[in-house]
């Protein structure tokens, strides 16, 4: 007997071209019917680049036609049409989303996020903060927030601090919860901090990624429709290899690129103000180039950035006058001109 299932294993053999995840895992099936021995499946096919969405689809239909049992098959793709044009049904009162992240772990994109939510907030916006890294969320521990967010209704209402509306599985679970996501309840957890939350009207909202390239970076720019994505990097070369693929994944999917971030970028010595370059100079800019991205700013590598965000006071709260603050306020005003 042909079951969902068994289609859907099917189906998992079918790799999404440039991305290397199978298109069930990216959540490209919308439905599968089954009626005897007919099948209809739609898939959700957002990018605009014809060619990749008629390989994927004629891929489907090649692999459903081949299972045994299959004897009459339609394949109908619903209208996502480009990214920029899909309509989220998602967060509708948020003017401007855009996501942070990077190829590689522990660049900094939680400092990043953090900074760039509270210098905005201070330039007048209304911006909420999604702590979408429901693997390692850091957002509680760097706002130094130890409470739960209360319910109004069947609603969550976000935490709200230095002028930030707050969510995070963080504030959730607790500390020895298991954290063993799997596709789908990647998918959940992310639906449910976004539709669950009484956000209200926002001008930004900032969506701080978990590290890499995968499955939840990849659900969160299908079904938000992001206006936006900033990514991170360290000046190392295997840091840049990694923002490469970050910045292809999201053309992939047609997010702009706002531009990359070249965090722990160079180090001011507290004693004599003497810059280095600790690490390589200028790498960041050249890819910026070649990739025609923008540099949106350099961080530096700070002690103060670190100290304040384990103690819950992001940096530009903290001294905002100090240069490390200065560079994220920069920053914050380049992402406020896009909105
Ligand atoms: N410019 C900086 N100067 C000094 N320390 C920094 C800087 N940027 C980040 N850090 C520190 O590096 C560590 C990792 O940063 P952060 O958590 O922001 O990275 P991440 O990319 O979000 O990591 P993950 O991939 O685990 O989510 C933190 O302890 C943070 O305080
Ligand atoms: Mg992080």
């Amino acid at each position: 007997m042909l079951t969902k299932e068994h289609i859907e294993e099917s189906l998992k053999e079918i790799i999404y071209p440039g991305v290397g995840k199978d298109i069930v895992t990216l959540g490209i099936i919308k439905s599968i019917d089954i009626s005897g021995d007919s099948v209809s499946v739609e898939l959700d096919l957002r990018s605009t680049d014809s060619k990749l969405v008629n390989s994927v689809e004629n891929a489907v239909k090649e692999k459903l036609s081949n299972l045994e049992g299959v004897n009459s098959l339609s394949v109908r793709k619903s209208a996502g049409g480009s990214q920029a044009g899909a309509t989220s049904t998602y967060l509708p009162q948020v003017k401007y989303k855009v996501a942070v992240a990077s190829g590689k772990g522990g660049v900094g994109k939680s400092t990043v996020s953090v900074n760039l939510a509270v210098a905005l907030a201070k330039q007048g916006l209304k911006v909420g903060l999604l702590d979408s890294d429901i693997y390692g969320p850091s957002i509680p521990l760097m706002f130094g927030i130890s409470g739960r967010p209360e319910f109004d209704g069947n609603k969550l209402i976000p935490i709200e601090k230095y002028g930030v509306k707050l969510m995070s599985l963080g504030f959730l679970l607790t500390d020895d919860s298991p954290v063993i996501w799997r596709g789908p309840l990647v998918m959940r957890a992310l639906q449910q901090l976004m539709s669950d939350v009484e956000w209200g009207d926002l001008d930004i909202m900032i969506f701080d990624m978990p590290p890499g390239t995968g499955d939840a970076q990849l659900t969160i720019s299908q079904s938000v429709a992001l206006d936006g994505a900033i990514i991170v990097s360290t000046p190392q070369d295997v840091a840049l290899l990694d923002a490469v693929k970050g910045v292809q994944m999201f053309q992939k999917v047609n997010v702009p690129i706002l531009g990359i971030i070249e965090n722990m970028s160079y180090f001011i010595c507290q004693h004599c103000q003497e810059r280095t370059d600790i690490f390589s100079s200028d790498g960041v800019r050249k890819e910026c180039d070649r990739l025609k991205v923008d540099l949106l700013g350099e961080i530096p590598l700070d002690v103060e950035i670190r100290i304040s965000g384990d103690e819950g006071i992001p940096v530009v709260e903290k001294v905002p006058d100090n240069n490390q603050s200065k560079a994220f306020i920069e920053i914050a005003k380049k992402v406020k001109e896009n909105i």
